[in-house]
């Protein structure tokens, strides 16, 4: 082989190397430094409050965890630890040992805390589940529990999500114990006890696939409007945004807004986290609409005076839901299992900078 074409191989092969070198550190390099400024910084200039679910286990065992969370946001909620399996496990037993970790973690972080939820058709614990109660043993128990957690956390709970998800698809109401065992007014004894033992507490409803305009729509606006002609203290309605990246129905999400802002209520988005599916694109181009889902829901959250609160479930895909219910993880978070920050944390920040 002649010296020239020797020293022309040993060139090209230097410059594919230095050429896949900097392929290589492109896909990385949105997420290889830590941000200038953080989520939380921005989001206190907009005057509003940004927030996390968050998961007790890698609050307790993953330090990191809790660094990203008290930097980035102002507000928490507990992903699991409020609901009623976990905090009343048997009827004569309590266990605050979680929430308290919380209380006390947002408060030496100055963060705001959201109760969610008091009431809930899911994780209802085995001793309410198959207790063979009475109307009224129902509705005592009901009471019980609600004034139990709310005096515990007076004061420092400033939003409770007092109902979850108490609507299907179709808007008829879901299936529950409190529904079968005391009635559609379950819901009004519920919100009408929280105002009596916090007063200052900001009442909300959260539901989930009535972000778009339709029938389930409606059915949460009827339910909302009920409530404020019977005199119920509700102040606001948490939309939950579980989306997929191939969600496209911002302006409808703006539509519906709107008109439950033209009922008097503040608006928040509870629990946004947006799925990549396979068979997306590619990684980056699924990164792209998943960065630009997240900067357009919190760009119609900022439109809307009355949108207060915007939340996130999780935020690192380190720990997500999405991993044990929909059988894979799904990347749905802005930062991911190493704590990078991905397109979407940076959409984010782009549009609390507008
Ligand atoms: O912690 C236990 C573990 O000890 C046990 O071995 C394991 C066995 O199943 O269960 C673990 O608990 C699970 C828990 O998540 C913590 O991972 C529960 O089974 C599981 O049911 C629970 O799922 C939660 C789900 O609500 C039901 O409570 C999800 O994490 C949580 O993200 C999800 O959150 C809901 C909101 O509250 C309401 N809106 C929809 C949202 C998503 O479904």
């Amino acid at each position: 082989m002649p010296k020239s074409y020797k020293f022309f191989q040993a060139i090209a092969i230097l410059f594919t190397l230095i050429i896949s070198w900097f392929t290589w550190q492109i896909p990385s390099a949105f997420a290889a430094a830590e941000p200038e400024t953080s989520l939380r910084a921005l989001a206190e200039k907009r005057g509003i409050l940004i927030g996390a679910a968050v998961d007790m286990k890698a609050l307790k065992s993953d330090p990191k965890y809790g660094e990203v969370l008290a930097r980035e946001f102002n507000a928490i909620l507990p992903e699991n630890a409020m609901k009623l399996i976990l905090l009343h496990p048997e009827r004569d037993r309590y266990n605050f040992t979680d929430t308290d970790i919380l209380m006390e973690f947002a408060k030496s972080h100055q963060m705001q805390v959201h109760g969610h939820p008091l009431i809930w058709h899911y994780a209802i614990p085995q001793w309410l589940e198959s207790g063979n109660f009475t109307r009224e043993q129902f509705i005592e128990i009901l009471h019980d529990y609600i004034k139990t957690v709310v005096t515990r956390y007076r004061g420092q709970i400033k939003v409770w999500y007092v109902v979850n998800e108490s609507i299907n698809r179709d808007g008829s109401l879901e299936d529950s114990i409190w529904l079968r065992k005391i009635g559609p007014e379950y819901i009004d004894l519920a919100y009408r006890w929280v105002h009596e033992l916090d007063p200052e507490a900001r009442l909300f409803y959260n539901e989930y696939s009535a972000e778009e305009v339709g029938q389930k729509a409606d059915a949460v606006y009827q339910l909302l409007q009920g409530l404020i002609q019977r005199g119920v203290p509700i102040h606001g309605v948490g939309l939950q945004m579980h989306k997929d990246v191939d969600w496209s129905s911002a302006p409808q999400l703006i539509e519906n807004m709107k008109k439950l802002a033209a009922l008097g209520l503040d608006l928040s988005i509870t629990e946004m986290d947006i799925y990549i599916k396979e068979g997306f694109g590619n990684q980056q181009q699924a990164l792209e609409k998943q960065a630009q889902i997240y900067g357009d829901t919190l760009q119609a959250c900022l439109s809307i005076p009355q949108c207060v609160y915007f939340s996130i479930w999780g935020f690192s895909d380190r720990y997500t839901w999405a991993s044990s219910w929909r059988g894979s993880q799904g990347a749905p978070l802005i930062f991911d299992e190493q704590y990078r920050p991905k397109p979407a944390y940076y959409a984010m920040q782009e549009v609390l900078s507008r």
